[in-house]
């Protein structure tokens, strides 16, 4: 375990190190399927993202790197980045097993760096923006990773699950976020619930609105928006049906599981 005066974004790195070798390993993963050829990817993100072949994408918090591998199956030459160092040594070497030729870094999505060679499409999906702190300098290192007209797609667990899920989520229970970020002693994970594992994490919570405000505010231009009744995993137990790998319930009242933004830098 870490030390209690740990930074949240070094206690958080160190429990994403923790969980990348017991997910490589967890059926929830299922790399074994991955490496026989299977693609990774929902439907959502595929549609949104349209005809890859050929395209430069950077997948932001990658973590160790199937998604990212399965949209180079599709054509894409893509770069995966992630701030933990195991989850990006996994990602290369499944990537050597496999013989795909997609390059993986360790960088952290709040300090990203400005490429020489900016990407045509940033894509960054599922569990992703509670775990940042800063979503404007977030938002500012995507803009300037995309060449003037190219796109950010976000697929991510809606925020309002906070308020309808208290205490399953964060533990925040509010739609809006709080002051600052409370630490909580976790075991196993989302992927492992029985693992043997525990670390101290810090979560965020960013509403809808403060998400697409912050990409505004870089002068992105919104594409499209969208909720969705369904999650691409059993994220609580009323979700007892799956279509397409994506998980609905037909007992509840539907909820806003997921919502999506598709947003393009302008030309300049
Ligand atoms: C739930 S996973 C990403 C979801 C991915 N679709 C998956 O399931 O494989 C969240 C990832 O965010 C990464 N992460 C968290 N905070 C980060 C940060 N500040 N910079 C870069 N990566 C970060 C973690 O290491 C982890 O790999």
């Amino acid at each position: 375990m870490g030390a209690d005066d740990e930074s949240p974004l070094e206690a958080n790195r160190r429990a994403w190190d923790l969980m990348t070798p017991v997910h490589l390993d967890a059926p929830f993963y299922d790399t074994p399927a991955f490496l026989a050829g299977a693609s990774t990817l929902k439907p959502v993100e595929v549609a949104l993202a349209g005809e890859v072949a050929g395209l430069r994408i950077l997948h932001l918090q990658c973590h160790f790197g199937l998604d990212s591998l399965s949209w180079a199956r599709l054509g894409a030459r893509v770069t995966g980045m992630d701030f933990s160092p195991a989850a990006i040594a996994a990602a290369r070497a499944l990537a050597g097993q496999c013989g795909i030729p997609a390059d993986f870094k360790v960088a952290d999505v709040q300090q990203l760096k400005t490429p020489d060679d900016p990407f045509d499409l940033v894509v960054t999906t599922y569990g992703v923006l509670c775990w940042l702190e800063d979503l404007d300098a977030w938002a500012d290192g995507v803009r300037r990773n995309l060449r003037p007209g190219g796109r950010l797609i976000l697929v991510d667990f809606h925020p309002v699950l906070e308020a309808l899920h208290p205490g399953k989520m964060t533990g925040a229970m509010s739609y809006f976020p709080a002051p600052r970020a409370v630490g909580t002693w976790t075991r196993g994970s989302y992927a492992a619930r029985d693992a043997t594992i525990a670390y101290h994490e810090f979560r965020w919570q960013h509403t809808v609105a403060g998400v697409v405000t912050s990409l505004l505010d870089q002068g992105l231009a919104l594409e499209a928006i969208e909720e969705y009744p369904y999650s691409s995993f059993p994220l609580f137990e009323e979700l007892t049906h799956c279509r397409d790998g994506l998980w609905f319930s037909e007992e509840t009242a539907a909820h806003p599981y997921m919502f999506s933004v598709a947003a393009r830098r302008g030309t300049t």
